[in-house]
Order: C-alpha cells, then structure tokens, then sequence
C-alpha cells in the first residue's frame, strides 16, 4: 500500500485528519473542563484549525487585487504576418506552426480590493504566464493599449490618488482628478477610461495589450522594438455605459468572474488572436512621438498589427487561493529571443513585481506549483520561510558555482547576445518628445457618438466634486486635444453647475472649502 493511502486508528478512506495525520474523532467541541468549560491549552486539533484559518488571508495584491483567471494554451502560426518569425525572434514557442505551449492567465480591476465590484470604470488586467520549454514568460498587460503615465516614479503617487482617502477610506474623484491635472500625460489614457473603454462588459469580451515597449532578438543578436496585442476572437469585445454598469452592480459584484468560470465551465471557450506591432530599433525621430513612451499608441497605418497566433482558455483553476491569489506575474520574467526595451515605465515595474512578490507571497514564491516552470529548474537557492523543494542538480552537497568537486554549471550561450550601446550622461529629465495631446484628440475623434457623450457625461459626473483649479486644468487638457471635447467638458460642467445650487456663485467655494475639510485636504 503506497503511503499517503495508510489509514490510522478509526480511520476510513473519508475520515478527516488534522495536518499531522491524526484522525480528528471530535469536530464539534473544544475540550473543556466539564462542558462548561474553562477550555484546555493543549487542544491541538483546534488550535491547529484556528491558527491555520487566522493565516488564511495572504496580503492581497496593493494593485489588481481583484481577479479571475482560467488555464488554457498557446498556439503558435509559426510565422508573423507573411515573414518567418526567425527573422525578428529566435523564442521557441513560436517558430513552429501549431506548436503549443500551456498558458495560465489572469484578469483583474486595478484599484479596488479582493471583493471590490467588477463593474469599476478601470482598467483591466490581462496577465498571461506561459510556461515554456526555456522557462517561463510573463506577460504583464492590460486591457487598454496606453497608460496614464511614462515614468515608473510617479506609479505609487498615482495609486495613491486613485485609492480611497487614507483617513476617511472615502473614494473621492477629487483626489484622482486632483493628481490627473498635474498630469498632462495621463490625457490620452483619461479620454479611454472615461468612455465607455473604461467598463469592458466582462473579461472575455476584451482587448489585452502588453502596454510597455518590448525587444525580440533573433539568432544574430539583431533587436527590433515589439508592442504585443491580444484580440478577442468569437466572443467579440464589448463595453458597458455607465448605467449598464450600475445595474449589473446593484445585482452582481462578482460578474466578470462568473462569466468567465461559467463559460468555461459550459465548454464555451474564448480565444484571443496573439499580434505584434514591430519597429526598428531606433529613436525613429520622424515620429512625433517616442516608440518607448507608453502614453502613445503606434499608429496602425506605419505599425500593422501583425498576427503571431492564438490562446484559448479551456479550464478552471481548482483552487482559487492556490493558484488565483498565489500567482505571481513579473515583467522581468523573460525568455530567450525576448527583451527589456528602455521603456522607463517597464524598468520600474520589473523591480517592483518580483520584490512585492517576495512580500506578498513569500520568498520561496516560485515554488508553488502555478508560479514554477513546467521544465527542469536547478538552482544553488537554498532554505527560507516555506522552503520544501531543493532543485539541486545531481549532488545537492555543492550549493555552490564553480566547483571541481561537483555541483550545477553555467549553460552554454547559444545565439548571439544582444549588447545595446549608450553613450549619455546620467540623468533625471523628461524624454523630448512628449506630445501629450494629439493622440488624446484623435481617439476622442475616433469615437462613435454614444461613446463621446458617455465620456463627456462620465467627466462632468467625476469633474463636478472638484475645485475649480481642477476643473480650469482639465478643461485645457481637453480643449488642446480636441476644441469640441474641450468646449463640450466645459459646457456638461456648466450646466451641472446650475443645476447642483451647492456648487454655484460663492456657494461654490464654500462646498469645495467644506468637501475638503471633511475629506481631510487643507481648503
Ligand atoms: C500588478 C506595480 C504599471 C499591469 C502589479 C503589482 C504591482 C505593480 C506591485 C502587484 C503584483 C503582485 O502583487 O503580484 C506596477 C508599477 C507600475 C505598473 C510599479 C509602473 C511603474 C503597470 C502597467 C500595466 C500593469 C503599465 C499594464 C501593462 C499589471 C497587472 C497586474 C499588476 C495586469 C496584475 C498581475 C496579476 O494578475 O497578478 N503592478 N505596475 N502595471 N500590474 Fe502593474
């Protein structure tokens, strides 16, 4: 009889156990003296369940807390667009057609908490692992193709703007708006996440987007600069209208994550259509925009998107804390053919994955089974909280490199290397061509007219609370991008005015003074 199959003293295949294997007789009473009490400190059955349920919890994540995710695969078209792929990246999992490699996603709300409604105007988290033959690749995105800023510096600023009040836990657009204005770069990501782009109806009907500029390498060490798309195949993409949103809301704070387990669930798979838009490696300074700054979407005409191959998801997770919330996505995580560009944004953030990673989930994170390649690791990394797992090579006695005794060796370089060049001094300083306004206005003149209306009347709803400071700056934001949009913000903020008797003439003043106060801000 294999071991783990031993049944002990009352036992049966069924019968509950605590973690040392004890057969646990009583579930229902502490022991105490009489059946009165006072209880015993020697309960080990129930101070074991306590202690255990106490740690349940591990900290969620400080952004995308929220989220659902699925398994599935990855197949490769062996070619991207008519060219073969070898041409622009030497990764594996894509020369061949029809190749498959396994992939576990993740979708997420960014702002709110574990159990925060999915019908958040936000963006949505699109986060791909796939597990490859030489290890694993992350890939970090999000539903919209932008962000809202260009430098990694002002990421935690900027969370904590869109978070609730620290003091009083209140959400305020104040805040949010307050932080925005000051951020003329976030214009072009404000004109998406306003409209109706900001509420996808679900995780299925959903663009994804690398976001961040990326590199492929091909067997020559030559680069190109890559932005990566994901788009939605059968089930289409579809957004809601605020009021769409606020209904689904009043019934459902959870119906993202059921549309995606229950569809799955029904055999009715989604699938994406995996493509690439790709640019030479340079400063490209015909463009009036810079290729590494993650405000700017590549133009389609010059960019094509070029397709790659698909992912469909098939299959549920069987745990959600093991593997939903255990997960661990990094854009650090590259594999060979795959490469940093010197994106600010993507510099940043791959320090800050794996370190909250470390926190948030501990140091042997990479352990588990949903974060571990499904290849061979061989590490000299040894001990630390949880650590159950030794990868060590033939002799596990060498934790060290190099050896003549024994022990794992370096592996050879196959390929060339890619070596960029910099010649520049080290400095803090904006890039040069920020251009934060003409995109905003062309995607404001790209959309349909419910969805301008539903972004003017999304403004004015969020723009209303605020001061007038605020309102002035936005305005001019709006109006650098688009006159009409400009104008069509400041009319929707005029007509509220009139309408709300607390924000008209010296009234005005006095709300804002006493909203600030009661928000904690200095009026
Ligand atoms: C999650 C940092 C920008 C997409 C996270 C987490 C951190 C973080 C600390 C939590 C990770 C965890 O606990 O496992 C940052 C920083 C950024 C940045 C410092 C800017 C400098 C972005 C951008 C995107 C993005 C531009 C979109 C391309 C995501 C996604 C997740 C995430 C999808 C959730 C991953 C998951 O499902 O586990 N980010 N982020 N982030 N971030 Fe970022």
């Amino acid at each position: 009889m294999a071991e783990q199959e031993r049944t002990g003293t009352g036992e049966s295949a069924d019968s509950l156990t605590n973690r040392q294997g004890h057969p646990v007789t009583d579930n229902q009473n502490i022991r105490t003296v009489g059946n009165r009490g006072p209880s015993t400190l020697e309960n080990y059955d129930f101070i074991e369940k306590i202690t255990h349920f106490d740690r349940e919890r591990v900290p969620e994540r400080v952004v995308h807390a929220r989220g659902a995710a699925a398994h599935g695969y990855f197949e490769a078209y062996g070619k991207v667009g008519d060219e073969p792929i070898s041409k622009y990246t030497r990764a594996k999992l894509f020369q061949e057609a029809g190749k498959q490699t396994p992939v576990f996603v993740r979708f997420s709300t960014v702002v709110g908490g574990m159990d925060s409604p999915e019908t958040a105007r936000d963006p949505r988290g699109f986060a791909v692992k796939f597990y490859t033959e030489d290890g694993n690749w992350d890939l970090v995105g999000n539903n919209l193709k932008i962000f809202f800023i260009r430098d990694a510096m002002k990421f935690p600023d900027m969370i904590h703007s869109f978070k609730p009040d620290p003091v009083s836990n209140v959400t305020n657009p104040e805040r949010m708006f307050d932080f925005l204005s000051r951020t003329p770069e976030a214009t072009h990501m404000v004109t998406f996440v306003f409209s109706p782009w900001g509420i996808p109806a679900n995780y299925r009907q959903m663009q994804g987007s690398g976001v961040n500029t990326y590199k492929w390498v091909n067997a020559e060490g030559k680069a190109v600069l890559v932005k990566y798309h994901w788009e939605p195949l059968k089930q289409g993409i579809k957004n809601l209208t605020s009021k769409e949103a606020a209904e689904i809301q009043a019934q459902n704070t959870s119906h993202a994550t059921q549309d995606l387990y229950e569809s799955i669930e029904n055999g009715d798979y989604p699938e994406w259509e995996f493509c690439v838009q790709i640019m030479s490696d340079d400063y490209h300074e015909e463009l009036d925009f810079d290729p590494l700054d993650d405000t700017k979407l590549w133009p389609t005409d010059k960019f094509p998107f070029l397709k790659v191959g698909k992912m469909v998801l098939n299959k549920n997770p069987e745990n959600y804390h093991n593997e939903v919330e255990q997960s661990a996505f990094g854009t650090g995580v590259l594999v060979d053919g795959l490469d940093f560009s010197d994106d600010k944004m993507l510099q940043g953030r791959t320090f800050s994955y794996s370190d909250t990673q470390r926190y948030r989930v501990g140091t042997n994170y990479l352990q588990l089974p949903i974060n571990s390649p499904k290849k061979r690791v061989a590490t000299n990394q040894r001990g630390g909280q949880m650590s159950y797992h030794v990868d060590a090579g033939e002799n596990p006695h060498i934790n060290y490199e190099p050896s003549v005794i024994g022990g794992l060796k370096e592996a050879e370089q196959v390929g060339e290397v890619h070596e960029p060049h910099y010649d520049a001094n080290l400095v803090r300083e904006k890039i040069d061509r920020t251009n934060d306004f003409a995109q905003a206005g062309e995607t404001y003149r790209a959309f349909e007219d419910w969805e301008k209306d539903e972004l003017i009347s999304n403004l004015v709803e969020n723009l209303k609370v605020c001061r007038k400071e605020i309102q002035d700056q936005m305005i001019e934001y709006f109006t650098k991008a688009d006159e009409e949009y400009g104008r069509r913000v400041r009319e929707g903020l005029a007509n509220a005015t009139v309408n709300d008797k607390k924000n008209t003439g010296s009234a005005d003043a006095d709300a804002a003074t006493k909203k600030a106060e009661q928000m904690g801000h200095e009026a």
